[in-house]
């Protein structure tokens, strides 16, 4: 039963590609969003001067349910080990759980405004005391005390988009609970920045590379693009090639940036594009210029002889319901959604796709090759916590004038302190038991 849902959709799925139905279902939102963009990001940002283009991304595509899966299927569909007999860390549930969380909005400077739910008034706290919980092994929470010995010495570098941002904050908020980081590096934009916790000698550095690849962004402050990206999907962005060899541990990511509209080369030369309609060139589809660059990625890392660990985070999904960010969707669920409540987007189960399939192709040969090459996958825990978002929390208190205030809602990123925590628990999990 599960195997032919699966196969219809594939099927269905290549038949819709292939008579471009998606390009003009695409042409229209990415309209649509062109309009609300510049609604939403008419104001200036009280933190840093980062626009938060990531958010616009996710949501150009309608959410569609096209499997529907119960969680008996999805029991059916994996085991909780994987195929060496390893507990799969990323199957199981969110479980009641009573500890306070390591931080506090009060506790810990490093939350960005916009994703400090306590500070901005999100009322409800029930979203804080969950801790998820494999099927095939327990999980124990991160211990910043031993992390930190681990890593006294090491250097540590998280490359990608907002949602990387967003984790950095994370594990710079539940380290601090042990000793309090020292920034001590960012760049005119605030996109690229470091810190240090100075007597460990550990090194925390987020390195903004929203495609992995080197690309001409023609957006101003605000996200307003003027032009197509162009992507050059055979050259690997230098913004953290040139950090790779002074890293010890490394955790990229990328996805959500490459459903912008651009132009795609290769060669230098133009060899195809996603959503230009103006122009007399071929569309290409964000799998196939996914595909190449984590690929691209990918060798690069097997064949660099890397001693530490170099971990790919996979991408994470959104959770606006009754409409998109741009039209008035919203987030409101205050528990864990079960199995099945939430399917990937199209989008989404593209990116998942191409990123699972490469790595396992990549992992086979990193274990050749002598690379430290693992799977950070934070995509099925993510999308059971519908209820870990700021929604309308963004904002400092977004009701305080008129109850009824029409609030744009963040569905993507996380709230901190908040599920996003609990990747960390991943990671401490891989280095202390591979
Ligand atoms: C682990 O479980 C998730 C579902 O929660 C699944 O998507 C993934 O493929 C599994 N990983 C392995 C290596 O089996
Ligand atoms: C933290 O949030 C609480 C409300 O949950 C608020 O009263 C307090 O002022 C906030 N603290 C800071 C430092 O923003
Ligand atoms: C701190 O760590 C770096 C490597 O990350 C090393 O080169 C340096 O010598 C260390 N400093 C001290 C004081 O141990
Ligand atoms: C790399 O950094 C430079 C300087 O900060 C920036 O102009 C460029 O857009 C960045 N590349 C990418 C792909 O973001
Ligand atoms: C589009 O490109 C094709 C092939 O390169 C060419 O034959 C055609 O004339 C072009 N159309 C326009 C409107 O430029």
């Amino acid at each position: 039963m599960v195997k032919k849902i699966l196969y219809n959709w594939k099927s269905w799925w290549r038949s819709i590609h292939n008579h471009n139905y998606f390009v003009i279902k695409l042409g229209v939102s990415i309209l649509l969003v062109a309009l609300a963009f510049r609604l939403l990001y008419n104001r200036s940002f009280e933190f840093s001067p980062v626009s938060d283009t990531a958010f616009l991304e996710n949501s150009q595509i309608s959410a569609a349910p096209l499997v529907s899966a119960d969680s008996q299927e999805i029991s059916d569909q994996f085991s909780p080990q994987d195929s060496e007999g390893k507990c799969n860390l990323s199957y199981g549930d969110w479980i009641p759980d009573q500890s306070e969380p390591f931080y506090t909005n009060n506790s810990c400077s490093f939350i960005e405004e916009h994703q400090n739910c306590m500070k901005n008034g999100r009322p409800d706290k029930g979203y804080l005391y969950w801790r998820w919980k494999p099927r095939g092994c327990d999980l124990a929470r991160l211990d910043p005390e031993r992390f930190l010995d681990l890593m006294r010495n090491k250097r540590w570098g998280l490359i990608g988009d907002s949602i990387s941002r967003n984790h950095v904050q994370s594990i710079l908020c539940q380290l601090s609970v042990v000793e309090k980081p020292i920034h001590v590096y960012h760049d005119e934009s605030y996109r690229n920045r470091r810190w240090v916790f100075p007597s460990y000698n550990f090194t925390l550095s987020i390195i903004w590379s929203p495609f992995l690849a080197e690309a001409a962004i023609f957006e101003d402050i605000d996200g307003v693009s003027s032009s197509e990206i162009e992507l050059h999907l055979d050259i690997l962005d230098k913004n953290w090639t040139k950090h790779y060899k002074s890293l010890d541990y490394m955790i990229f990511s990328s996805g959500k940036w490459f459903v912008k509209a651009a132009i795609y080369y290769e060669d230098n030369k133009i060899l195809g594009c996603h959503y230009c309609p103006k122009r007399n060139i071929t569309e290409v589809g964000v799998n196939f210029a996914y595909r190449k660059v984590i690929r691209n990625v990918f060798n690069y890392i097997i064949a660099s002889k890397h001693k530490g660990m170099v971990v790919y985070r996979t991408s994470t999904p959104d959770h606006f319901e009754n409409g998109q960010w741009f039209s008035g969707g919203t987030c409101r669920r205050k528990v864990p959604a079960k199995h099945g409540d939430f399917e990937l987007n199209d989008l989404n189960k593209i990116l998942r796709e191409v990123e699972l399939e490469e790595f396992q192709k990549a992992s086979a040969k990193a274990s050749e090759t002598g690379v430290n090459l693992k799977l950070l996958d934070v995509n099925p825990l993510s999308l059971l916590r519908p209820d870990g978002h700021p929604g309308p929390y963004r904002f400092f208190h977004p009701f305080a004038k008129d109850k009824n205030a029409k609030v744009i809602n963040d569905c993507l990123h996380w709230c901190l302190p908040g599920p996003i925590d609990s990747w960390n628990d991943l990671l401490m999990e891989m280095l202390v038991n591979g």
